[in-house]
């Protein structure tokens, strides 16, 4: 018995250390002292974002590109004991991810700083730690005062996760296990597992490493055990070969996860148990025909995604992350790039669960700088480091598939820079270094063949952004390369305003410019037909045509899946967000999603746009998005016409003429109905209506309910075009923790506790406390009919 209790108090133990920390916003001296007095701080749980919090401002210095929020200097602090046991152990602090130039402090005693925002990293306490009833304080402060450093917003403070992890002294070392499938088939696998051990004692250490190979249900399926020795104050690999038999193979379809779980014995003391999920699987890219999983051929349907989470801001939440993945899935996306960095472990997790393939993106920029203050400015002294980081810590990944050294980098601008292809051949030869497995790849937006970067010698796939009118040349001129879209479109909407009529491009100009045409509408909203796009870009339409059509295009990656705070092309201030996105800030799907639908997903589906709220004589477009071959349009039960696909990707439209009631569209296939859809005009908003997403949430304390808000007619239709104010109450030990409507002009703090309608709709988003019971969400506007919505917390 008191065997079994040592051994798994030698064991590793990692506590989440998320809670009770002391935060206060600008710079303090002193406080990096264990006896600095915080009393007066402000008490809160990480993650958090401190920008998200401020006021939008023009002045702000991160400017609108940086979401025109305040960046600044914040300090974090967090008190804490250790038992008086824990002597014998060694302890380390992780964080995933703090914005920006970290520096950590244990009772004083630094411990060095972090620049880049969007690494993890860990540091050992041990040799400063008190035991007992003596205090420990860790202080850590967060430098994001030096603007501008970012193209987008990027938030600013401890954003991510920490977790505080004791050990023994003979440990797996930090991100210490890589686990590779070199031969896949369905009658087996082999599984090599490289393990890192570390001995921080000074003698030598005997040891054997089992390894135990368990499917999703916990059933072992494979186990070897090996001996050997570490040598004191230093780390030593192990490898292991493994087979299963008739693996269960991750796929997009059936994400299927194992879990490798690693027993450290020293002597007869067991030192650590570490446990890493991998999937088994196998692919390849083709130059002729793209990209192939499993042996079945896959195009890659990817969309760009910014870390942030709208009105949560940088500031992770496991549940808002998911939400974001069930949206793209739900438009048929399959993948997704992290642009342009490191993402939260959290987003991988997820996408290992639920069946994505990732472009993990390392860099927007090299050393040369594209904002004055950015990583350029760390990029001699980090870069190495930063690229091994990412690529240790998230290559067992199993939705990982591609490894990105960079966006849009200025090195690849100047076809005669000599500086491009000796930095891409170092970049790649890091990454290859640590994973051979993956195809390395870089997003150019440089289409000149002559680009230095493509010619470095350094790229396992030709990375190409925009210029679609060049993919046509591709293989002609680029013989034999592999190639993916990693960037395509920046075609822009505001969800829900119509502009008539619908059939001209508009080709945006940026930066803004008065004096150059066209000139984007002066309201700050831009029509939400797929009819405009910055000049680089191109409409949806356009683009996912050509894609679809060349088997050559492995995948191609949105820009951008849902809109994010900052760069609000073609806009300057007041805007404040993108315009990009297929959906909204608040998640609501803009028309263009169901043009990505309606190629994307194998549903039937047609989808109708504009609303039907206009004013008699006004002449609308009226389209439709469908997968089916031809869509009957009625208007009050009179046909206005039968439009038929002429082409897989692609809008049908009629010109009508408008009259209040009932527009449906049948849409039909082989002479058979597949589905319709049908838009009715709405009368006055009578009541309040709220929806959650979810209606039993956890009691976790960090679950989510994302509850939509609309106003509905005495009929009980939402009214598409109200805009009231909406105040909102709750109870029952849940928190509102951001209002959001999608809007990109709008000011008003994430944060309050009302929303005015944008369009039709807004968006509440309720936080769960950690006891049991029933939130009472309560949403009230003038002259307007309440609404309480409830939500179990389980
Ligand atoms: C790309 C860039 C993105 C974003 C986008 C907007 O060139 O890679 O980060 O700025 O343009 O259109």
């Amino acid at each position: 018995m008191l065997a079994l209790l040592l051994a798994l108090v030698a064991q590793r133990q990692t506590t989440n250390f998320d809670q009770a920390w002391r935060f206060h916003l600008g710079d303090v001296a002193g406080a990096q002292q264990a006896a600095f007095g915080d009393s007066g701080w402000r008490a809160l749980d990480l993650p958090h974002d401190w920008s998200i919090e401020g006021q939008f401002k023009e002045q702000n210095p991160a400017g609108v590109a940086g979401g025109a929020l305040p960046g600044g200097i914040g300090w974090y602090r967090k008190a804490f004991t250790l038992p008086a046991d824990d002597t014998a152990k060694v302890v380390f602090i992780e964080f995933d991810g703090v914005y920006r130039n970290s520096e950590v402090w244990i009772n004083g005693k630094y411990l060095g700083k972090r620049p880049y925002g969007y690494s993890s990293f860990r540091y050992e306490l041990t040799p400063h730690l008190r035991y007992g009833k003596q205090r420990n304080v860790v202080a850590v402060r967060v430098d994001n005062s030096q603007q501008p450093n970012s193209r987008w917003y990027s938030g600013s403070g401890i954003y991510r996760h920490v977790r505080l992890i004791k050990a023994n002294p003979v440990h797996v070392d930090q991100w210490g296990t890589y686990v590779t499938t070199p031969a896949v088939s369905a009658e087996s696998s082999q599984v090599t597992i490289r393990t890192s051990l570390r001995n921080e004692r000074h003698g030598e250490q005997p040891i054997v490493l089992s390894t135990v190979v368990l499917d999703s249900a916990g059933k072992e399926v494979a186990a070897v055990a090996t001996m050997g020795r570490v040598a004191g104050d230093s780390i030593a690999e192990l490898v292991q070969d493994l087979t299963i038999s008739r693996p269960v193979l991750w796929s997009l379809e059936r994400p299927y996860l194992y879990r490798v779980v690693s027993r450290v014995m020293c002597g007869s003391t067991a030192c650590d148990n570490y446990a890493t999920r991998f999937g088994v699987r196998s692919f390849v890219f083709r130059a002729d025909s793209g990209f192939y999983l499993n042996g079945k051929a896959v195009k890659i349907r990817g969309v760009c995604l910014h870390h942030d989470l709208g009105a949560l801001g940088a500031a992770v939440n496991t549940r808002a992350i998911e939400r974001q993945l069930e949206i793209m899935k739900a438009m048929g996306a399959n993948a997704l790039r992290t642009s342009h960095n490191p993402p939260a472990p959290e987003l991988l997790d997820l996408t290992d669960r639920m069946g994505f393939i990732v472009m993990d993106e390392a860099f927007d920029m090299w050393k040369k700088e594209k904002t004055k203050y950015d990583y350029h400015l760390d990029w001699d002294e980090w870069h190495v480091r930063d690229l091994s980081d990412m690529v240790r810590r998230d290559r067992n990944h199993p939705s990982v598939f591609i490894w990105s050294i960079g966006n849009e980098v200025m090195e690849q601008w100047n076809d005669g820079d000599s500086t491009a292809a000796p930095l891409a051949r170092a970049l790649a030869g890091i990454v290859r270094g640590l994973d051979p497995t993956r195809p390395v790849t870089q997003a150019a937006n440089n289409g000149s063949p002559a680009n230095p970067v493509f010619h470095a010698g350094a790229l396992d796939l030709l990375g190409h952004n925009y210029h679609h009118e060049v993919w046509k040349d591709f293989p002609t001129q680029y013989p034999g390369a592999k190639f993916i879209i990693t960037e395509a479109m920046s075609d822009l909407n505001s969800r829900g305003v119509y502009e008539q009529p619908s059939d001209s491009v508009a080709n945006y100009y940026w930066p803004y410019d008065k004096t150059k045409g066209p000139q984007p509408p002066a309201n700050g909203r831009l029509s939400s037909y797929d009819n405009s796009h910055a000049f680089w870009g191109s409409l949806h339409e356009e683009s996912l045509r050509l894609f679809e059509r060349y088997p050559f295009l492995s995948g191609i990656f949105i820009w951008q899946g849902i809109d994010y705070l900052g760069e609000p092309t073609p806009y300057e201030w007041p805007a404040r967000s993108s315009y990009f996105g297929v959906v909204d800030l608040a998640g609501f799907p803009k028309d263009p999603f169901y043009l990505y639908q309606s190629v994307w997903s194998a549903r039937p589906m047609v989808h109708l746009l504009p609303h039907w709220n206009w004013t008699v004589g006004d002449s609308v477009d009226v389209w439709a998005y469908t997968n089916a071959e031809q869509v009957e349009l009625y208007l009050n039960g009179a046909l206005q016409g039968v439009r038929r696909k002429e082409e897989k990707v692609g809008h049908l439209m009629w010109r009508v003429a408008y009259k209040p009631g009932t527009l449906r569209a049948v849409a039909r296939s082989a002479g058979l109905v597949t589905t319709s859809a049908v838009v009715r005009t709405t009368g006055k908003p009578t009541r309040v209506a709220l929806a959650p997403d979810r209606s039993r949430i956890r009691a976790n304390g960090e679950d989510l309910s994302f509850v939509t808000v609309t106003v509905r007619d005495r009929r009980g239709l939402a009214v598409p075009t109200a805009e009231p104010l909406i105040r909102f109450r709750v109870s029952g030990g849940a928190r509102i923790v951001g209002v959001d409507n999608g809007d990109e002009i709008s000011h008003t703090s994430f944060q309050a506790k009302q929303v005015r309608l944008f369009n039709g709709k807004g968006l509440v988003i309720v936080r769960a406390g950690r006891s049991p019971g029933t939130i009472t969400l309560t949403a009230e506007g003038k002259g307007l009919a309440a609404a309480t919505a409830r939500i179990a917390l389980k």
